[in-house]
């Protein structure tokens, strides 16, 4: 059986999707939801699923082994962030080499890096008056947005879409690739 934990900050419509998909695979599960805000959708969305949560601060993360032990607990052997806005701290990427996996929202390197995640990264491509943009799925290694490329496809970008139209694209190939490029790799 392999055991996936699923790191996500916000709504967390591709943690429901990957849960989802997996649900109709053989020997593979989403055994952890974990967030870094208590508020955080993605919370309900497991709880539908009755995939266990657990919830940390940023002090947490950085500073303590909590979050390292309970991933530990889980047997996950893969962690996918889903819409995750902390940075990963080395002992954790120490302690899962190549099996942290992430999503950006655009095509890496461009748009990448400390401050570029959800809408910021959409803005800035209607900004730029980008022809395209679309999604990066990559290893996590120390740096922000710099491991290693798994996959990456793009969208058209038109120059009367707002930055609201170019997030729905892009979501939608978010929702249609995540789920088998992490499957593809297990
Ligand atoms: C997704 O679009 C994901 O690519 C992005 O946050 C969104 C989360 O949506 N991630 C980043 O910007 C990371 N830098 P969701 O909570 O509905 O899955």
């Amino acid at each position: 059986m392999t055991k996936i934990a699923i790191f996500a900050s916000g709504s967390g419509s591709n943690a429901e999707n990957i849960i989802e998909h997996f649900q109709g695979v053989e020997d593979v599960e989403v055994v952890l939801v974990l967030s870094n805000n208590k508020e955080a959708f993605v919370l309900e969305r497991a709880a539908k699923y009755s995939v266990p949560t657990f919830t940390f601060s940023k002090d947490m993360l950085q500073n303590s082994s909590k979050v390292v032990d309970v991933l530990l607990k889980s047997n996950a052997s893969i962690i996918i962030l889903a819409g995750f806005l902390l940075k990963i701290p080395e002992s954790l990427v120490k302690q899962f080499p190549n099996r942290i996996v992430n999503i950006h929202p655009a095509l890496l390197p461009k748009y990448g890096g400390k401050g570029m995640y959800g809408m910021n990264v959409h803005r800035a491509v209607v900004e730029n008056n980008e022809k395209e943009s679309g999604i990066t799925i990559h290893y996590v290694n120390e740096q922000y947005d710099e491991g290693e490329y798994i996959f990456q496809t793009s969208c058209v970008v038109l120059s009367s879409d707002s930055p609201e139209v170019v997030q729905q694209k892009v979501q939608q190939l978010e929702l249609i690739h995540f789920p088998t490029v992490i499957e593809s790799i297990l």
